[in-house]
């Protein structure tokens, strides 16, 4: 056990006192949990090994899942990628228009990128994040920073640093506390080493916004249970976002789905069972009152509300005293898409297909 140093920053304009000592930790070999506009991640030295496998330690990740590294300019790829010079065009295009922003994009890595970074894989995930607190932590580190998603393995990423507290207090050297991330959904994960490119992961930069930007068809990965076998991305193969509490996901037109969970939720009643709902609050209106608790996510018409509010509620919920989670689904269009693929592996693909 270490002590976890906590430290309030603003996250418009944080202090550089702040940053310079949380970049000192960094380029020495500790860990630093940090705001970016997706969710807070671990960060470390990437170009140090022994730093690198301290980021698994403290999650308890899986050393076959590798990390993204998090740059401050789009030119300092190239101090762990070596692409070749049809996907540097593809980088410089997608660069031009999503970074800094919610995109990874997954390329031929150098030799200098440790092992552990990229889990013994011969590519590396690369990304610039949108906010001011990552890229003045990366700058005053002066490295390329590998940052997976600062919670336990297993558990729902952290949107705010209570989160990151639950899961890593006394494991990680500081938290900065930038306050609750915008956007609350991990980053677009696009492999640019593949032809044509594929989406192991939807984010908030969509598979139509990518295909725009390349001018090439993208692949979007099929969002099922994974199978046995090797997993074209290692992180795909985990069941990710996972409540303790079990759940259960519908899916389909709200109408239908909202009948379902009402019949369900009511049953659940009867037998005794305390049952928890996440629900948008067209949702909750109409059938809240058969749960013991209730979680609202905001309205169906806002999904960037949706996807904002989605793992704090996830945590909220696994708090609670309940035997089961009900989950009603959105409509999985834009960013509706990647807050269904998170929805799908909370449940453990546990889904009521309503139609
Ligand atoms: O928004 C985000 O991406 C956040 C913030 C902190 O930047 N980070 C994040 O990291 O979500 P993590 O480690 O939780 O997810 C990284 C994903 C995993 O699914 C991993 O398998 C995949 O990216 N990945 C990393 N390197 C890869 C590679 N070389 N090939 C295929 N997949 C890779
Ligand atoms: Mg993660």
């Amino acid at each position: 056990m270490m002590g976890t140093r906590v430290l309030l920053v603003d996250a418009r304009d944080p202090d550089q006192a702040v940053l310079h000592e949380a970049g000192r930790i960094i380029r020495t070999g500790g860990l630093v949990a940090f705001p970016t506009e997706t969710v807070y991640g671990l960060g470390a030295n990437a170009l140090d090994a022994d730093a690198v496998a301290r980021i698994f330690a403290a999650k308890g990740r899986p050393p076959d899942n590798p990390l993204i590294v998090h740059i401050a300019a789009t030119e300092d790829i190239e101090r762990v990628a070596r692409p070749d010079e049809e996907t540097r065009r593809r980088v410089t295009a997608l660069a031009q228009r999503h970074w800094p922003g919610p995109l990874t994009v997954i390329v031929p890595k150098r030799e200098e990128v440790p092992e552990g970074v990229t889990a013994g894989l011969d590519t590396v995930a690369v990304r610039m994040p949108d906010h001011p607190v990552a890229l003045g932590l990366i700058r005053a580190a002066g490295v390329p920073v590998a940052a997976p998603s600062a919670n336990r393995s297993g558990r729902p990423s952290p949107t705010e640093a209570a989160h990151v507290l639950d899961d890593l207090a006394g494991r990680i050297d500081m938290v900065l506390d930038g306050g609750v991330t915008s956007i609350g959904l991990e980053s677009t994960v696009l492999d640019l080493s593949v032809d044509p490119p594929f989406v192991h992961r939807p984010g908030a930069v969509t598979a139509d916004q990518l295909k725009e930007t390349l001018q090439i068809d993208v692949h979007m990965g099929k969002d099922s249970a994974p199978a046995d076998g090797p997993a074209p991305s290692p992180g795909v193969k985990y069941e990710h976002y996972a409540p303790r509490t079990p759940c259960v996901l519908y899916e389909g037109a709200p109408h239908a789905v909202e009948i379902r969970l009402k019949g369900a939720l009511a049953r659940e009643r009867r037998a005794g069972r305390r049952a928890a709902l996440l629900a948008t609050d067209e949702g909750a209106a109409r059938f809240g009152h058969h749960a013991a608790v209730v979680c609202q996510v905001g309205s169906r018409g806002d999904v960037h509300i949706v996807a904002h509010n989605i793992y704090r509620c996830l945590r909220q919920l696994d708090q609670e005293d309940v035997d089961i989670i009900y989950i009603e689904g959105i409509a999985p269009v834009g960013l509706g898409e990647a807050v269904m693929n998170r929805l799908r592996r909370a449940s453990g693909y546990r889904i009521v297909h309503v139609v």
